[in-house]
């Protein structure tokens, strides 16, 4: 018989798919643990279990590195940085207080801006220019607290985006972080 087998490639296939695919994503189980580990050791506040179920979110964080993590970490605070925005948005509609209107706006105007700073970390990012990216990164977690700080002047406590910022930050501070890291 001259002609090519089919069966080795089929194995190979196989091979492949029930060998190396689950054994990669063990590896990457580790990679994103060790990530998590690394980076609440430094930042306690991130928490290791919000880590690791926000790198679950999302399914290429399986077979991410380090560098891809980042990445990740930068759409997933974007993801709630566009969520926090909409929401701040329907508040201020439904707002008729003009002092809340006004602490809205602040919030408003910061997330827009850490939209508009996560697109430019994640371009950074891409291109390996970690440095920029960080500089990014940076300015855009600042949005969580200049929200909370806007409430916080006017005494008005807890805020009403309490959880929204406490989540984008924490999602933020995990791009910052791995970003550094790189
Ligand atoms: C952030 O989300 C917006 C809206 O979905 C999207 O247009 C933008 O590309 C996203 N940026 C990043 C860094 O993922």
């Amino acid at each position: 018989m001259r002609s090519s087998n089919p069966l080795p490639p089929l194995l190979l296939f196989l091979f492949l798919f029930l060998f190396l695919h689950p054994l990669s994503s063990l590896a990457n189980t580790c990679l994103i643990e060790d990530t998590c580990k690394h980076i609440t050791a430094a930042r306690p506040n991130i928490g290791y279990d919000f880590c690791i179920q926000s790198f679950n979110s999302d399914q290429e964080s399986l077979s991410a590195d380090a560098h891809r993590l980042a990445v990740i970490a930068t759409r997933l605070a974007n993801s709630s940085a566009v969520k926090t925005e909409s929401k701040i948005n329907e508040l201020i509609e439904a707002e008729s207080k003009p002092s809340t209107k006004d602490q809205l706006g602040v919030c408003s105007d910061v997330y827009s801006d850490a939209i508009d700073h996560l697109g430019n970390a994640a371009r950074d990012i891409e291109a390996r220019s970690y440095h920029d990216a960080m500089t990014f990164l940076s300015a855009a977690l600042d949005a969580a607290e200049n929200c909370e700080d806007a409430f916080e002047e006017a005494a008005v406590a807890p805020s009403p985006l309490e959880r929204e910022d406490g989540e984008y930050g924490r999602l933020a501070d995990m791009a910052l972080a791995i970003t550094a890291s790189l």
